[in-house]
C-alpha cells in the first residue's frame, strides 16, 4: 500500500501510469482497465496532479519504471482510494519563474528537485552534529533573544522587549565561550539573524548556524576539525543520497575530491595570488574585479578566484585585524593581523565558515570593547569569562545554507532552506 500524492500521470487509454510520491520516494502505479472495476479505473483516469490517494496492489520489478525513485519498481493497482481530488495545481511540469516558485514555496517543496535538496540538507545537518557528538562535543543551546550584539552592530534586528530593546542573535558564539568554560568542547546549532541590506545569492536574513567552541584549541587544530567535519559530512551525503544527487544533476567528481587535508594559505599569500591573477589576465573587467590592496576585505570575485585554484575548500587565515571582529586574538609580534580563518568553498561558493582564536587576556578584550564603542555593561558577563580561569580557545561558525548551496551546486542560497528570508521576501 502506498499513501501519497499524484506526482504525474500518463494516459495510455486502457493503461494509466500514475507516479505516486509518498514523501520518501516515488513509485509508478499502473492501472490496467481489465484488472479492476469500472469505477476504480474511471477514478484512476481522472486523477489530477497532487490529488491524494491510497493505492494497493502488487509490487513488480520493471526496468522500464524509470520515473520511480528508486527506479525499476512499479505497483500493479488493485485498489485505489481517492482521498481528495486536487484543484488545478499551480506548479506544472512547464518552466516557471523563480519569483513565482518562491511565492508558492509551500507547494514548491513538493517538487522533485526541491525535495532532493532539502533531504540532502537534513542529512548534512545530521552528519555535522553527529560528527561533533561523536568527538566529545556537547550541544549547549544559546539564546536567540539577546541584549547585545554578537557581531557587527550594523546588522542587528531589534525588537521590543517589554519596552526595552533586544536583538535577534547574530551568533551563539559569546554564549558558547561561557559554555566552553563549563564543558570544554561545545557547539550550538540554531538560527542566526542578520539584517543585511544585501541581495546577493549568498545572503539570508535568517540562516542556520553551527558553531563549535573549544577550550585550549589553537587555530591550526581548529582547521583540522573543520576539514574532518566537512569531509565526513560530504561522504555521508555521497553514501546516502545517490538518487538525490542524480536528480539535481550534481557533478559527483567535484564532491569526491572533498577530503581532508584542505589547503591552508595566509591572507598575505591570498593577496599575492590575487595580484598575480590580476596581472596575468587580459580581460580588463576581470582585472578591475580582482584589484586588491593589502588590508582590504575580499569580495566575492576575490574569493572565487582564490578558491578556483584548488579542487577542495581552502582555508585563508591571519586576516588583517581591522577587517575582523573585536574578539579575535592578534598574531604574536604582528598585531595588525589576527588568528582568524575563513574557509572558502570551491566553484565560486565563497565563505562557508568563519572563525578564530579568541582574545583571552582581560586587559586586551576590555580595550577592544572600548574601541568599538559598545557598552561595557551589556558585556559585563562576557568580560567575567576573562577573569575566572581565562584560557586560550577557538571556535568557528558554519552557515548551513551556504554549505548546502555549495554541496548541491545551486545557483542561489534561497533553495537551500525550506522558507528563505531575504531582503524582499518573508512570505510564505
Ligand atoms: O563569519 P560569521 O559572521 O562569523 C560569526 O558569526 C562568528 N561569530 C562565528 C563563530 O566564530 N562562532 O558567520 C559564520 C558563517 C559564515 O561563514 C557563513 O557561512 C554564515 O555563517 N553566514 C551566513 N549565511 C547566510 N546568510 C548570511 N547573511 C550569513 N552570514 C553569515
Ligand atoms: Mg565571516
Amino acid at each position: 500500500m502506498v499513501r501519497g500524492w499524484v506526482y504525474d500521470r500518463t494516459d495510455k487509454g486502457k493503461l494509466q501510469f500514475i507516479q505516486v510520491r509518498d514523501g520518501s520516494g516515488i513509485v509508478q502505479c499502473v492501472a490496467y482497465k481489465p484488472d479492476m472495476d469500472e469505477a476504480t479505473f474511471e477514478t484512476a483516469s481522472k486523477l489530477t496532479q497532487e490529488s491524494s490517494v491510497i493505492v494497493s496492489g502488487t509490487v513488480k520489478v520493471n526496468e522500464k519504471a524509470k520515473k520511480s525513485i528508486p527506479a525499476g519498481y512499479e505497483i500493479g493497482i488493485q485498489g485505489l482510494q481517492l482521498v481528495q481530488m486536487a484543484e488545478e495545481y499551480p506548479i506544472t511540469p512547464k518552466e516557471h519563474g523563480v519569483e513565482f516558485l518562491m511565492d508558492n514555496r509551500h507547494l514548491w517543496v513538493r517538487s522533485l528537485r526541491q525535495w532532493a535538496i532539502l533531504r540532502i540538507r537534513a542529512t548534512l545537518a545530521r552528519a555535522l552534529t553527529e560528527w561533533l557528538d561523536d568527538h566529545g562535543y556537547l550541544r549547549v543551546d544559546t539564546p536567540i533573544l539577546t541584549p547585545a550584539a554578537g557581531e557587527e552592530t550594523t546588522t542587528l534586528f531589534s525588537i521590543d522587549y517589554f519596552g526595552e530593546s533586544a536583538y535577534l542573535s547574530q551568533t551563539g558564539q559569546l554564549y558558547n565561550e561561557a559554555n566552553m568554560m563549563a564543558f570544554g568542547k561545545v557547539y550550538t546549532f540554531s538560527p542566526s539573524f542578520r539584517a543585511e541590506k544585501s541581495k546577493t545569492r549568498r545572503h539570508l536574513m535568517e540562516f542556520w548556524h553551527l558553531e563549535p567552541e573549544v577550550a585550549f584549541m589553537s587555530l591550526e587544530e581548529m582547521m583540522d576539525v573543520e576539514e574532518q567535519l566537512l569531509s565526513y559530512a560530504v561522504s555521508r551525503i555521497m553514501d546516502k543520497h545517490q538518487h538525490e544527487l542524480a536528480i539535481i544533476e550534481r557533478d559527483l567528481g567535484k564532491l569526491e575530491s572533498i577530503k581532508a587535508p584542505f589547503a591552508r594559505i595566509t591572507y598575505d599569500e591570498a593577496v599575492e595570488r590575487l595580484k598575480a591573477l590580476a596581472a596575468q589576465t587580459d580581460d580588463p573587467e576581470q582585472k578591475q574585479l580582482l584589484q586588491i590592496e593589502w588590508g582590504e576585505d575580499f569580495g566575492s570575485p576575490h574569493e572565487t578566484a582564490i578558491a578556483e585554484q584548488f579542487d577542495r575548500p581552502v582555508f585563508v587565515y591571519h586576516y588583517p585585524s581591522a577587517i575582523k571582529a573585536f574578539y579575535m586574538q592578534p598574531v604574536d609580534g604582528r598585531p595588525e593581523v589576527c588568528r582568524s580563518v575563513d574557509l572558502l568553498a570551491p566553484e565560486g561558493y565563497g565563505e562557508i565558515t568563519g572563525g578564530s582564536e579568541r582574545i583571552y587576556d582581560p586587559a586586551l578584550i576590555d580595550q577592544r570593547i572600548e574601541t568599538i564603542g559598545i557598552t561595557r555593561e551589556a558585556y559585563a558577563w562576557y568580560l567575567d569569562l576573562r577573569k575566572y580561569g581565562s584560557v586560550p580557545h577557538a571556535g568557528f561558525g558554519l552557515g548551513l545554507e551556504r554549505t548546502v548551496t555549495w554541496i548541491c551546486g545551486l545557483p542561489h542560497v534561497r533553495e537551500a532552506i525550506p522558507y528563505a528570508r531575504m531582503l524582499n521576501r518573508k512570505y510564505p
